[in-house]
């Protein structure tokens, strides 16, 4: 027997996004149910370091339309100008909401918040770089994911903890009126009835051998929206972190050489000034990626395997790194063995965040790209969205920015739409779908080991789809992942028992990793063209003639299809394409 949930609305995921919209919803005296796969504030947001982006002016002069300007040009002209302006032009009311809440700001001397440069943040649009990223030391995503659970402790959303969203539910005209979820603790189903579904559920970065990501980054909203026949936008754009702790992948955050840190090769050398002549080691990330795997193949590489670089910050001083990189300090001396006080830190481009996902206007409402409508009843928010304000390649602290003003937006349109909304009705047989999908995986005996098919859908990610594209490497990549498709169609899991059941767990997510890998290979096969975080060997240049467009992943089909990228902001003129150089 299912149990049965009603709410007003139903938000999929406990980070930054998903909690900022349940506290618009909640202050409305909206009845809202958060679900979480783990205890909110261990959700991912928490691993956000190096801070929050908004043109404040707290340090130098700063202006909304210089943070527009960077950000067009870091997305390599692939993020729609209406919702970049939208955003930036929201940074400073989302900081000081976050201020009032209660949110525990690094300052400087006259009281005012912290503020530090980050890569591709510039003044007077492109001149010189800029303190634009507000902070807490370099663990500002767990600050301010705190703040956001407790004023929602404090509006009294209700929370179910450790369940995972299994499948969506719509009815026979598309609209979608829910979920079916499962608690984890007791193995039960359950179904959860609402006018509002939203889609929280972060990154998938765990598609992915070596990555920055918690392992809980399994790209379940985007499995659930490509199981119900919603298209995947720009799948091929995936960010690697410049510094990821070699070996081991545990993030180094931007806020090190926002700080003064620096990146030099085996012969001491700082090569960042090769790749971007002004703005070096805060060049955007692509960039830099790509210039230490350029430093690498050319034999320049430090380590056993000669793969990584050093980030030196020694020359920053004992006291500046305790107060401002306290986090990193730690993390290094756990992870890389070194204390950073002393020593430079081994790093390596590692994956880091999905620029692409499912489809959403400046709104959350996923649009239904077939139809060039909306899917009534579901909203995305955060990484799991594409909005699109990071385009091919995102600015480091655009992410934190982006959870919070689009989760509000969405909460704010759910506000606007619910007025005259009714709970429709439930399709009969809501659950079906699921009850069938978890039957096959009960049942089976002689199926494959999810955890081996995980490892092997990762490793193909890794070798196939890294910083530069080669084309061969692609192709294989493409029918390797046909075939892991066809193994995760056939899994078997050898515990079969209810409470707390990890292994299908496990196997359930899975069925969300392919659905997004498949989805990448495929975007990064069509696109034909360099562009951002998009690197392909055959196609070196940025194509603005043919390939100005989003990607469209149609998951049924298989097949791709493209739409034009909006060009034109809200009120200011657009920013014109232009070659993009740092
Ligand atoms: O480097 C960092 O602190 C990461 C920030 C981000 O991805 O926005």
């Amino acid at each position: 027997m299912l149990k049965h949930f009603t709410f007003d609305s139903v938000i999929l995921g406990g980070g930054g996004a998903g909690l900022t919209t349940a506290i618009q919803l909640a202050q409305e005296g909206q009845d809202v149910a958060v679900i979480s796969k783990v205890f909110p504030t261990r959700s991912h947001t928490v691993a956000a370091q190096g801070g929050i982006a908004a043109a404040l002016a707290n340090v130098s002069d700063d202006k909304w339309l210089w943070h527009m300007y960077d950000t067009v040009k870091g997305s390599d002209y692939l993020g729609d100008q209406d919702a970049i302006e939208y955003m930036c032009k929201n940074a400073a009311e989302a900081i000081y909401d976050l201020e009032h809440m209660g949110m525990p700001f690094d300052r400087n001397e006259d009281g005012r918040i912290y503020q530090r440069p980050f890569g591709g943040m510039t003044k007077n649009f492109g001149e010189s770089s800029i303190s634009r990223t507000c902070a807490v030391a370099d663990r500002t995503g767990h600050a301010m994911l705190h703040t956001l659970y407790q004023k929602n402790i404090e509006l009294k959303t209700k929370f179910f903890i450790e369940w995972i969203g299994l499948d969506l539910i719509r009815d026979k005209d598309g609209a979608v009126l829910g979920i079916v979820a499962l608690e984890l603790k007791s193995g039960d189903l359950a179904i959860f009835h609402t006018k509002n579904t939203i889609f929280a559920t972060g990154g998938a970065g765990r598609i992915f051998q070596a990555s920055t990501n918690a392992y809980i980054n399994t790209g379940d909203g985007l499995g659930m929206a490509a199981r119900a026949n919603i298209a995947l936008q720009d799948m091929e754009f995936w960010q690697f972190h410049p510094t990821g702790i070699l070996n081991v992948g545990v993030l180094i955050t931007e806020g090190v050489r926002g700080e003064g840190g620096y990146l030099v090769n085996s012969n001491g050398e700082r090569f960042m000034s090769k790749y971007a002549p002004k703005a070096k080691d805060l060049a955007s990330r692509d960039v830099i990626s790509r210039a230490i795997a350029t430093e690498v193949k050319e034999g320049r590489g430090i380590g056993q395997n000669k793969d990584g670089v050093f980030l030196t910050l020694s020359h920053l001083g004992e006291s500046l790194i305790n107060e401002k990189l306290p986090g990193i300090r730690e993390t290094a001396i756990k992870f890389a063995n070194v204390d950073p006080i002393n020593d430079p830190i081994p790093v390596v481009p590692t994956v880091h965040y999905m620029m692409g996902g499912i489809p959403t206007n400046l709104d959350g409402q996923v649009r239904d790209t077939a139809n060039n409508s909306i899917v009534d009843g579901l909203y995305a928010v955060g990484e799991c969205a594409c909005v699109s304000v990071h385009g091919a390649n995102r600015l480091g602290s655009n992410s934190l920015l982006d959870l919070v003003v689009f989760g509000r937006a969405a909460g704010l349109s759910i506000i606007k739409n619910s007025k005259n909304k009714k709970l429709k009705p439930l399709p009969k047989n809501s659950e079906e779908f699921t009850l069938n999908r978890l039957e096959r995986l009960e049942q089976n005996s002689d199926g494959e080991n999810p955890k081996e098919v995980g490892d092997e859908l990762r490793k193909i990610m890794q070798d196939h789809c890294g910083v530069f594209r080669f084309p061969e490497l692609l192709e294989k990549g493409l029918s390797k992942i046909q075939l892991i498709r066809k193994k995760t169609d056939n899994l078997e899991i050898k515990d079969k028992s209810k409470i707390f059941n990890t292994a299908r767990a496990e196997a359930l997510e899975l069925s969300n990793l392919i659905e997004v890998a498949e989805a990448t290979m495929n975007a990064a096969f069509a696109r034909l063209e360099s562009r951002g975080a998009h690197s392909r060997y055959d196609f070196p240049k940025r194509d603005d003639q043919n390939w100005l467009k989003h990607s469209l992943y149609n998951p049924m089909e298989k097949t791709m299809s493209f739409r034009s990228v909006n060009l034109k902001p809200l009120t200011v003129e657009s920013f014109p394409l232009k070659e993009r150089v740092y």
